[in-house]
């Protein structure tokens, strides 16, 4: 093996805000940093925020972490700290992205970049006002599987496009005594419901590869209206469990169906993200229910689904062998990687994070899908 690059000896210092269930993914991230082989850029996680003093306790651990603070201000006023990650419920989104962008820090924002698409324009303008890099998090279009099939539908061969489909599906919310959390409700996740949850990971793929519907018509569900609160009583459960939207795609000046799914009832799913397009000539489909496995189709007198068995070819090299197979923690350091390798203007083509403008797209499919569910219609988007 060759001698592998030196890695920079000034790390890119981060902190985050929201200790929670992803703060702790991104710790994980950089405490194995050392196995990308040509990643040009070291992040060190310098700070970490939370209002839950407990929540702040797991990072004690973390070799790196110097500042512990209560208040995401007293965060943001540390000169040293380079780039912000902010993990929080998402009506806090706006208000936080926006402080750390007059911090005059960068942003890596979690989705759905916003509460809702007024949000995320707002956040959108003001990164551009003052110049900040901002990305966001979607970490599924990293998977080798995902790649690949980017990869074939952005090349063109699947010749005339006949249909697309993306979804994330879950199931835990299928358990009636599960109890309610913060992503449960409207007034903290928001009136898209689901498709702030998980839309972001459906719509990364096809907004990068210029699929943007042009309307929609969508079929919300509110399945368990209540839920435990936690606490020995009963909560109102008002966000949109389920989502299907029926959209339809302008690709070389032709409408083209495509369904996007965001389910938290979908029997039997964990955490499923699959992206799937047929065209005339070849088709191509990736789920995470077979992580190995690139399933694609040629047209040919006899027509067969092939299967490939994928290795360990990721967008940044890693010590990992070339026959293992990718997970989670995997796709969470390459998202960091692109993230940070595309801040210093060295990601040289490689498959980048959600931009603004993506995110922004993403929002105006969630708000024409509750404006088509309401109007029982079909709804432009990006109209609003
Ligand atoms: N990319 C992914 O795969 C993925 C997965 C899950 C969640 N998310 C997103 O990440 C974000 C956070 O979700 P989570 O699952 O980590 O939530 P979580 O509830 O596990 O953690 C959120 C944390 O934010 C803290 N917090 C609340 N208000 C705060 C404030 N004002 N200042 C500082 N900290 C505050 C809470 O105490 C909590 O510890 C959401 O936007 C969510 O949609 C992304």
């Amino acid at each position: 093996m060759n001698t592998p690059p030196r890695p920079p000896s000034v790390p890119v210092r981060v902190g985050v805000i929201g200790a929670g269930l992803m703060g702790r993914e991104v710790a994980s991230a950089f405490g194995r940093w050392f196995a990308l082989l040509d990643c040009p850029v070291r992040p060190e996680l310098t700070a970490v925020c939370d209002v839950n003093a407990s929540a702040l306790d797991w990072f004690r651990q973390v070799p790196a972490v110097r500042h512990f603070d209560a208040d995401h201000r007293a965060l943001l006023a540390r000169p040293e700290i380079d780039v912000v990650y902010v993990a929080v419920p998402h009506h806090l989104h706006e208000s936080i992205y926006v402080d750390v962008l007059r911090a005059g820090k960068d942003l890596f924002a979690e989705k759905p970049f916003g509460i809702d698409l007024a949000a995320a324009r707002r956040i959108r303008d003001e990164a551009a006002r003052l110049g900040r890099f901002v990305r966001v998090s979607s970490e599924f279009p990293f998977l080798p599987g995902a790649q690949r099939a980017f990869k074939l539908a952005a090349s063109g061969q699947l010749g005339r496009i006949i249909e697309i489909r993306a979804a994330l599906l879950h199931s835990s919310d299928l358990d009636p005594a599960k109890p309610i959390n913060w992503k449960r409700q409207n007034q903290y996740c928001g009136e898209a419901g689901v498709m702030n949850d998980l839309g972001l990971h459906v719509a990364h793929l096809p907004l990068r590869l210029g699929w943007k519907p042009a309307r929609i018509h969508a079929q919300l569900q509110k399945i368990y209206r209540e839920r435990p609160d936690g606490r020995g009583g009963i909560a109102p459960c008002d966000t949109w469990d389920n989502a299907v939207l029926h959209a339809t795609v302008d690709i070389g000046g032709e409408p083209v169906p495509m369904s996007l799914e965001m389910k938290r009832m979908a029997p039997t799913e964990t955490n499923t993200w699959l992206f799937e397009a047929n065209g005339t000539d070849r088709g191509v489909r990736f789920s995470t229910k077979e992580p190995k496995t690139l399933w694609t189709y040629r047209r040919d007198r006899e027509q067969v689904w092939a299967r490939t068995d994928l290795g360990f070819d990721m967008v940044f090299k890693t010590t990992t062998g070339q026959i293992f197979e990718a997970g989670l923690s995997d796709v969470i350091l390459q998202m960091w990687a692109a993230f940070l390798a595309e801040r210093a203007g060295r990601l040289e083509g490689a498959f980048g994070c959600v931009t603004p403008d993506e995110a922004v797209a993403s929002h105006e499919i969630w708000d024409a899908a509750l404006a088509s569910h309401r109007g029982k219609s079909v709804a432009p988007v990006g109209a609003a």
